[in-house]
This record gives structure tokens, sequence and C-alpha cells, in this order.
């Protein structure tokens, strides 16, 4: 969470620096600020989003060719202009942005404070400025004096700092939140993540935990934390600049749903990569995955699908639950961690326990995140979903879908599968064919206050998935369901006030499930029903999405979620809400 980003460049640095900074408004955006260095330091900052604190105070109008800008997810101290990054010494000399939590912040504030030091925030990353000004202050240069820093806190950071005494670069810091360098014609980046840099470069280094940085406009020195100089690869980015922005859509979120139909093809081509890990493993006697939020999800649908496909007993654990379940890890055990981000500290914490004592696969979309890396799982599985910035989770979550029944199919050597998930690619320009429907259904539902969706088997967690989205987005209370669990207790809930959203593709559980919805309706409830176009017993259902593809129960997930997706964007736009920043959540979740 949080996002920063910094840059020394052979022109004035804040507009550059502010169309980078809206490039990682996705992991916060509570407040925003940007400092440059002339003769001295100069700072804007505000609360709120980047738009409106740029309307108000214009960001972009501040000289200089160097400077650190940073978007705030509030962990300490509310949002605020005076908790917005960047924070400076007692003297406006040096000028700091982090990403991540000082944990041991407050027993180093009550030691500056007693030194005499000025604190004007409510935030852990204050001490680091005052931290530094007390080295430099002992005569060590900018890079010193961070170094020295950086060896008292404890917890994560990735840092960009600036000092008036050295104003010819940046100093960087990384431990447990991301950070790279972007290499360009016209000057040098740090920042958080990829997609800030796109527009400007493609040339990239990721850095690693325990790692500085200094950084001029001609040059990129990476060190470890006793500064001896470390050989880094510059890896080139595959990513478009295009693929981060919007293309003529209202919402990233819109434009990454429609990405989908192209993703699944996209994603499919991971094919033979799969086979090939999946060649290296030996036999398993369990398979636990580890995810958050819509991973979560994804993995349980894979949970049905290793249990039905291949018999291997599966669980599905919380990342930030698992330490919990690690005394039954042993090495016949594959856990397989799904993360969009390949950041979420809960999820890196977890792979750090597996480790220890089982075989490790991650399934994961950003190419250089922590996961990926050396510290990272053992095997790695890239999702193809390109860039993903609207906050809730959609193309990266169908894209980690196609992951995970590539891998059954190739596990359980079963190609009726593998042509099963040929054919739907082949059909991927229908997926989208309902979009107009769901817009108007959701002007209908844009009043309620809960929503209720349930499905069975594979189609329970497409009944989860589709309720966090509407929770994410619309604020609305929506709660995921297995059908058969409703007459166990939420029953009592249903009047015609409430909708329910039934998942009922054809197959097995069709006849249960149907008949699950008929005690729903009876009961006075709104149904919208996803089913199949030549399901006759829907006729007399108002609000039905219906798919031409007679695609059966196990498929469905993958397509099914779309118009869940798509309901939950038109219902939260509908209500005049943002779905692309919803209150509160951060896309990139780097605290536990
Ligand atoms: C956050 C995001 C969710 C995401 C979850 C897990 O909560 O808002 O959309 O599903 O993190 O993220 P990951 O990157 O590990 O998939």
């Amino acid at each position: 969470m949080c996002g920063i980003v910094g840059c020394v460049l052979d022109k004035p640095a804040a507009p550059t620096i502010i169309e980078s900074i809206k490039k990682l408004e996705y992991r916060g955006y509570d407040s925003v600020g940007i400092a440059t260095l002339t003769d001295k330091i100069n700072v804007k900052k505000g609360s709120g989003q980047i738009k409106d604190v740029d309307n108000a105070i214009k960001l972009t109008e501040i000289d200089g060719n160097i400077g650190i800008a940073h978007t705030r997810w509030a962990t300490h101290g509310i949002p605020s202009k005076e908790n917005a990054h960047p924070h400076c010494d007692c003297e406006d000399k040096i000028s700091v942005v982090h990403n991540g939590i000082i944990e041991n912040f407050e027993e180093l504030k009550k030691e500056l404070t007693e030194e005499g030091h000025q604190f004007k925030s409510d935030t852990d990353t204050e001490v680091i400025p005052h931290l530094i000004e007390n080295y430099m202050k002992e005569g060590l240069n900018l890079l010193k004096a961070v170094q020295k820093t950086v060896k008292r806190l404890k917890g994560s950071y990735a840092l960009a700092i600036i000092s008036t005494d050295e104003p010819d670069k940046i100093i960087g810091a990384r431990n447990e939140s991301p950070l790279i360098v972007g290499l360009s014609e016209n000057g040098n980046f740090l920042a958080s993540d990829v997609p800030a840099i796109l527009k400007e470069t493609k040339r990239v280094i990721f850095l690693d935990d325990e790692e500085l940085i200094e950084l001029t406009k001609d040059d990129v020195k990476v060190m470890d934390l006793d500064l001896n100089i470390k050989e880094k690869t510059v890896e080139t980015i595959t990513w478009t600049a295009d693929m981060a922005e919007k293309g003529g859509y209202a919402h990233f979120m819109l434009k990454e749903i429609h990405d989908e139909p192209q993703i699944i093809k996209d994603t499919l081509s991971e094919s033979a990569n799969i086979k090939e890990i999946v060649n290296k493993f030996k036999k398993f006697k369990r398979i636990c995955f580890v995810a958050c939020g819509t991973s979560y999800h994804a993995s349980l649908i894979g949970e049905y699908l290793i249990e039905t496909e291949l018999g291997i007993p599966t669980e599905v654990i919380l990342a930030s639950e698992f330490e919990f379940f690690k005394k039954t890890l042993d090495d016949h055990t594959l856990v397989i961690f799904i993360t969009q981000s390949g950041e979420t500290a809960d999820t890196l914490k977890a792979l750090k326990i597996a480790k220890e004592k089982s075989e490790t696969l991650a399934i994961v979309n950003v190419v250089g995140s922590t996961i990926t890396r050396k510290e990272g799982a053992h095997h790695v599985i890239y999702t193809r979903a390109g860039p993903e910035i609207g906050v809730a989770a959609t193309k990266t979550y169908l894209s980690q879908l196609i992951c995970i029944y590539l891998l059954v199919a190739h596990m359980a050597e079963n190609d009726e599968l593998l042509n099963k998930l040929e054919d739907l690619s082949e059909q991927t320009e229908k997926l989208l064919s309902k979009e107009e429907q769901i817009k108007e259904i959701s002007k209908k539902y844009k009043y309620a206050s809960d929503f209720f969706y349930i499905g069975r088997g594979f189609n329970y967690p497409t009944a989860l998935e589709g309720a966090l989205k509407l929770k994410e987005i619309t604020y609305i209370h929506g709660e995921g369901y297995a059908a058969g669990e409703l007459k166990h207790g939420p029953l009592a809930l249903i009047d015609n006030n409430i909708p329910v959203v039934g998942i009922l593709p054809p197959g097995p559980s069709y006849g249960k499930t149907y008949s699950n919805l008929q005690e729903i309706k009876s009961r006075g409830a709104d149904l919208i029903v996803l089913g199949s176009k030549n399901d006759k017993n829907l006729n007399g259902i108002e609000d039905k999405l219906l798919f031409d593809n007679e695609i059966d129960e196990k498929m469905a997930p993958l397509l099914y979620i779309i118009d869940l997706q798509l309901l939950a964007y038109y219902i939260s736009v509908a209500k005049g809400i943002d779905p692309d920043k919803p209150r509160n959540l951060a896309k990139s979740v780097t605290v536990q």
C-alpha cells in the first residue's frame, strides 16, 4: 500500500512525477504529496485523490529536476495534509517518501523528541528524516546517513530520500516493500511498481530486500547494507504504456473486464510452460492453496478441481491465518500461492513459513514481484493479464482461473479438459454480449441494501466472488452462500427486499440448485439467475442472464463471473461511486 516515485531528470521533474504517481493510485489514494529540489526543498501536499489535490494546489507547478512523490493508504495517522508524505527533518533540508510500516517508530520518536526534534505528523515515517538529520549532523553524507538510519528501522520500507546538501541525487532503500529502478534516456527513476514508469522506459532493475540505491541522472548504484556494490540485471518489460491506460473506457475496471476475452487467449498460451513445471513435480499426497481476497476465491475453485479431477486431498487457507496450520506441512505437500500482485504481505509471510517444509508454487501476474524473486516460491506460473489498475480484481481473477484449470488438466493428463479450455478461447467474442441488459438490471437493484449470491460446487466460489465484487465497489452488503446451505439459517433473512443471484449452469448440480432457487422465490425474493439459454425452467424469472454457450458447471466459473463483475460495476456507477477507487481499499496490501 502507498505508492512512491522518485526521479532525477534533465528537465523539470514535477509533471513527469505526477503522471507517474497517478499510475500508483491503485496502491492508496487518501492523500498525495511531492517534494522537489532546487536550492531548497519544495513541498506540496494535501489529502484526497491526486486529481482533486492537483486541481486545488497545482502539484505540477513546482520547480526542480529532482523530485519524490507519494500516494497514501493511511496506516498511522488519519488521512490529512499533515500526515501526507513527503515528511521532512527539523530544518526542511531532508525529505522522505515511504511505503511500509516502521514497527519501532514509537521508541525512535520518543528518543528523537527527547533530543529536541519537532514532529509535525502522527506517522511512523517521520522518524526517518529526523534520524537522517542526526547522522548528517555528525558529518556523514546522505548515503551513509540513510545506511545508518535503515539499520535502526524494524519493519518494512521502500524509501526515496532527497537532501539539499546533495542536490544531484536520490537515495533509495528497500526492505519488504516493493521498489524498482527505471533507466531512461532523460534520467532515472525509483518506483513502487512498473506501471509508474512505463511511459518513460521499459528498462527496469528489480530490487531485493536490504538494498540501498544511489540514483543520479546518469548513474544508478545498487548496494547492500554495508555499501558493497551489487551487480544487478537490467530487465526489459513487455507491458506497454497503453496497457495501463483506460483506452477510451469510463473506468479502468470496465476496460479490464473488456480485456478478458483476450486475457483468456493470452493465459492459455502458458499451457506449455505449465506442463513443463508439472513434469518436475513429484507425487504429492496433499495440496494446499494459500491466498487473500479474490485470489482466495480462485483458490477455492482450484480445490474443487483438484479434489474431483485428481483425488488429492486439498485445502485452501487464508494467508493471514496460515501460521496456525504450519505443523501439518511436510515434503509430500505442495503449497500453491495465488496472488495477482506477488507483493501481498500476508501471502509473502505464509510463503516463508511454507518453504521451510514444503515445495511451493506461485501463480502471479506481476513479473519481477517479490514472490517471483529469489526469496520467492520454488516454481512460478505467470498469469498473462497485463497491468490491472482497478482496485477490484477482474481480469487477473480470470487469468488465475485459467492457470489453475491448465495446471490441473496437466497434472491429471486430462486432454478433454484441455480441449474444453481451447473451445472457450474460440467463443470469447460472445463473452460480453449481455452488457446492455446488465446495465438495465443494475438500475433496478442500486437501492438494495443486501444481496445473496448462491451457487453449488464449482460455482459456490463464483457466488463468493460475485458478492465480494459487490461489497468492494457498491458498498452494498453481499453474501455468497453454497446453495444448499441457505436453508440452514440465512433463509430467515429472505424477503422481497433482498435480491438473490442464483448461479445455475447445466450439469449434475442443476436440479438441487434449481430447487433451492424455488425455495427462495416462494419467499418473495427477486431472483437474478445466470444460466443457459436452453433452460426452459427459467421462463417465469424476470431477471436472467443467459449464456449461448452450453457450458457445464465445471467450466462455468470461467464465464459466469464476467457477468457478476459487470453487475457490480454498473451498480457502482449507478450509485455514483468510482469503481476504480473504492473507499478504504488498496490493490496491493503490503501490511499484515
Ligand atoms: C487486496 C485487493 C484485492 C486482492 C487482495 C489479494 O485486498 O484489494 O483485490 O484480491 O488484495 O491480492 P493479491 O495481489 O495477493 O492477489
